[in-house]
């Protein structure tokens, strides 16, 4: 199977999931990136039983009303009961590596109100120590070169993310991102307290605090369900 294929699999999966899990009526949170566009499909043809979504960016809130499906703001939602997002790097624990799309302090906002995150990924996800994925750090613009600064000194090598022409990414918050390579995440815990406390840092795309309850992984053996609850 290809990726793409891989993709398809765990967004359905992961629609399957949610359709047994979550009671008629639910406003249920939907993150960002190609494998949870592949869950925004998947929902599109059940989605009258869903009060709604919140949506973890500009680009998901666009497909998911493109399907029909409403999307509420936050601030209108006490708690969601489930969270659906794709991940960079996922290990042992459900700790991930996310924000390659850029969406990753919307993600992570929409997560920390969800009961149960449910990430989706294809088997290429899945490391031993997460790091080799260049770790998104979303900025104060102002701030790029002095956590940059900060960044180098934990042993990272930080580089601003630029779009395909080459101007400066900004994210939907008007921030930019520092990819920071070169760095072996040992204790992700620890290490996202330690990225949180730099100045000018907005979110750093460590999901380790609140990381994955649930994992749906594409393999080509079929999808592989990984509970970190237990
Ligand atoms: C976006 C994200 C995505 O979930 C992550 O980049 C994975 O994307 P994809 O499913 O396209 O591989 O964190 O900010």
């Amino acid at each position: 199977m290809t990726q793409d294929e891989l993709k398809r699999l765990v967004g359905q999966a992961a629609a399957d999931y949610v359709k047994q899990h979550v009671p008629e009526g639910s406003v249920i949170g939907v993150g960002t990136g190609s494998t949870a566009n592949c869950f925004i499909d998947a929902i599109a043809a059940d989605r009258a039983r869903y009060r709604g979504a919140v949506s973890s960016s500009e680009a998901s809130t666009e497909r998911l009303r493109g399907h029909g499906i409403e999307v509420f703001d936050l601030n209108q939602i006490d708690s969601l009961p489930v969270y659906v997002d794709g991940a960079d790097e996922i290990n042992a624990l459900g700790h991930m590596v996310k924000g390659g799309g850029g969406a990753l302090t919307r993600e992570k906002i929409v997560a920390s109100v969800a009961m149960t995150f449910v990430c989706v990924v294809d088997a290429s996800k899945r490391v031993p120590v997460l790091g080799l994925f260049p770790l998104p750090v979303e900025v104060i613009p102002m701030a790029q070169a002095s956590v940059a600064r900060a960044l180098t000194a934990m042993g990272g090598t930080p580089q601003a993310r630029v779009r395909a022409d080459g101007s400066p990414y900004v994210t939907d918050n008007g921030c930019t991102i520092l990819d920071v390579r070169g760095l072996q995440i040992l204790d992700p815990v620890a290490f996202e307290t330690s990225v949180n406390q730099i100045p000018g840092v907005v979110t750093v795309g460590l999901f380790a605090q609140r990381g994955a309850d649930l994992c749906l992984m594409g393999t080509t053996a079929g999808v592989e369900m990984t509970d970190y609850r237990n």
